[in-house]
């Protein structure tokens, strides 16, 4: 098998991997860094995100209050210095991101533009219309381009994680186009892949969010924390799960059962449709059970309602939003109200990691959503986190370069090579071989099905029970799985079986973290534990892998300057 070998290896091209491999890169004059994606950076779900990024950049406001409503959105499971050190870096990187070329929104001033957003107390969400998620992966990968020691490998599907006395020295990785499999080795690798929403069936994420970075680091023995803290977006179409940015709020945007009604002011009257994700989705869905939604065609709904915004400003601040609403319901939202559903949006569990973004394992760190660093707790506010993948990005991108430029070059010498051949023998011999299986595709909608039904909003002992047991029967059924494409060129069906597997592995962390945790804390809203209970849970979940599910571990939450409290808005 070939190798290739490089400094840094940053597994994944969306906002993270492409800030700490910039930031590497700038850190050291001679490093060379290798990025990893399993589709052109630009197709990274970053492109997809809407709203804005938060940073504190005016006057009126400051660090402690960004910090205190992220806490306090987070139902205090938040790591304070993790959210401290992110306050305070967040303003350099919304200018060293303008600096690059960020095309922001602007006032009439010339400064960039501010709007509101769920759970923050002031406006701090700088945006680019609604199409944050396009310009800013624009400018970070037109950024990259300007470093030739950034190596690209495009279209190259990360297998494992290779492993040498508790040192990760590199990867397995298909370069997809040929189906051939290579070895990357590495002095550190940065896991920086995005989440899993794909494990669920009615998701804003795109069909390449299947938590394959997660994955790696639970099977080479790396914990994920807080796994069961899920965030659900209040407003997806129900169609489709596309994104209705919560920006349609921050503007003004109206929520409205079938009587008209603004049902927000029965759940967070001091906040009203800018209440935090959690709050808005069981609100949403509450409406609906007591008989107060609207039914349609794909289930129950409510309505988004910008009417009273007029069509200059929705044309001005909201282009986006009135193009799906034209595009995917045939509908003009300066004349009629969309109608929105909540649905999985982002994972607010991920690889445990300090504040560095080491995960504890030899020359592993990870960073952005695949990360759980922890500045999100139970629950992340919205715009949080593009901010998130530069500040934590930069961090692990500055962190490897100083720590590689004191580790030896891994040799593609044993137990590496031997690693590497196994999964060889796994994925060509085993995988793509086996005949008269069951089709991967009905593993995956079933996974889908069971998780939506029995780990979704408002969860109980006997729905997680019952996901605990799909999940573990899927994990059996996984083992007899074929690919219908023998061949090696450009086999998506053989990247997908691969991908299943790892969302499998996320979907088994997600299930089992929620069942054992018998309180409700923010996205974590048991119906059999409704109340926050510090006593025994202020702490992160830790879910190590093992044959018969994950071994559970706590870890204590720390409290730098805000003392839990109750969460009223
Ligand atoms: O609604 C949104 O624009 C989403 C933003 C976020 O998840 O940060």
């Amino acid at each position: 098998m070939e190798h290739l070998t490089h400094d840094i290896l940053v597994v994944g091209g969306g906002a993270a991997g492409l800030r700490a491999g910039i930031a590497a890169v700038e850190r050291s004059p001679k490093l060379s860094v290798a990025i990893v994606s399993k589709v052109y950076p630009m197709r990274s779900h970053t492109v997809s995100a809407e709203g804005g990024m938060a940073a504190v950049t005016r006057e009126y406001d400051s660090l402690d209050s960004h910090a205190y409503d992220t806490i306090k959105g987070s139902d205090f499971l938040a790591d304070q210095d993790s959210v401290e050190y992110f306050v305070k870096q967040a303003p350099h990187e919304a200018v060293q991101l303008e600096h690059w070329g960020c095309p922001f929104s602007r006032d009439p001033d010339g400064r960039i533009s501010v709007r509101a957003f769920g759970g923050m107390s002031v406006k701090r969400t700088l945006f680019a219309t609604d199409k944050i998620g396009f310009h800013l992966l624009h400018t970070l990968f037109q950024t990259s381009l300007k470093y030739d020691r950034i190596h690209r490998y495009d279209e190259w599907f990360v297998t494992s994680l290779l492993t040498n006395a508790n040192r990760v020295e590199g990867v397995t990785a298909i370069d997809i186009r040929t189906g051939e499999l290579f070895t990357i080795l590495a002095k550190a690798v940065i896991i920086a892949t995005g989440g899993c929403g794909r494990v669920f069936q009615f998701t804003t994420n795109g069909w390449i969010k299947t938590g394959d970075g997660m994955a790696l680091a639970y099977r080479a023995g790396v914990p994920l924390k807080d796994m069961e803290m899920v965030q659900y977006h209040p407003t997806l179409l129900p169609n489709t799960g596309i994104l209705i940015t919560e920006a349609a709020r921050g503007e003004g945007g109206y929520l409205i059962n079938k009587d008209g009604e603004r049902f927000m002011k029965r759940y967070v009257p001091g906040k009203m449709e800018l209440g935090p994700r959690d709050i808005i989705s069981r609100s949403e869905l509450t409406e609906i059970k007591e008989g107060r939604g609207f039914e349609g065609r794909y289930g129950s709904y409510v309505e988004l309602d910008l009417r009273h915004l007029g069509e200059k400003k929705i044309e001005e601040k909201l282009p986006f939003v009135k193009e799906l609403a034209e595009k995917y319901v045939g509908i003009d939202p300066a004349h009629d109200p969309i109608p929105v559903r909540p649905g999985q949006h982002y994972q607010m569990g991920g690889v445990h990691t300090n504040i560095e973004g080491f995960t504890g394992l030899g020359g592993l760190y990870a960073a952005g959503e695949a990360a759980c660093v922890s500045m999100n707790g139970a629950n992340r506010l919205g715009s949080n986190s593009l901010t998130e993948c530069l500040v934590y990005g930069a961090v692990a991108g500055e962190t490897v370069a100083d720590y590689v430029a004191k580790q030896p070059t891994p040799s593609f010498g044993n137990p590496v090579q031997g690693l590497a051949m196994t999964e060889e023998t796994r994925i060509y011999d085993g995988l793509l071989k086996h005949e008269n299986g069951e089709r991967t595709s009905t593993i995956r909608i079933d996974m889908q099905k069971g998780m939506e039904e029995h780990v979704g909003i408002f969860r109980d002992e006997n729905s997680l029970r019952e996901g605990c047991r799909i999940i573990e029967d899927l994990k059996k059924r996984m083992t007899n799985s074929t690919v219908d494409d023998k061949d090696r060129v450009f086999n998506t069906d053989l990247v997908s079986a691969l991908e299943l597997d790892f969302m499998l592995d996320c979907a088994e962390a997600i299930t089992y973290s929620a069942r054992a945790r018998t309180e409700s804390r923010g996205a974590h809203s048991r119906i059999d534990y409704p109340k926050r209970d510090d006593t025994s849970f202020l702490k992160h979940t830790l879910a190590y892998r093992n044959p018969n599910g994950p071994r559970m571990e706590y870890l204590p939450v720390t409290i730098t300057r805000w003392k839990p409290e109750e969460r009223v808005y």
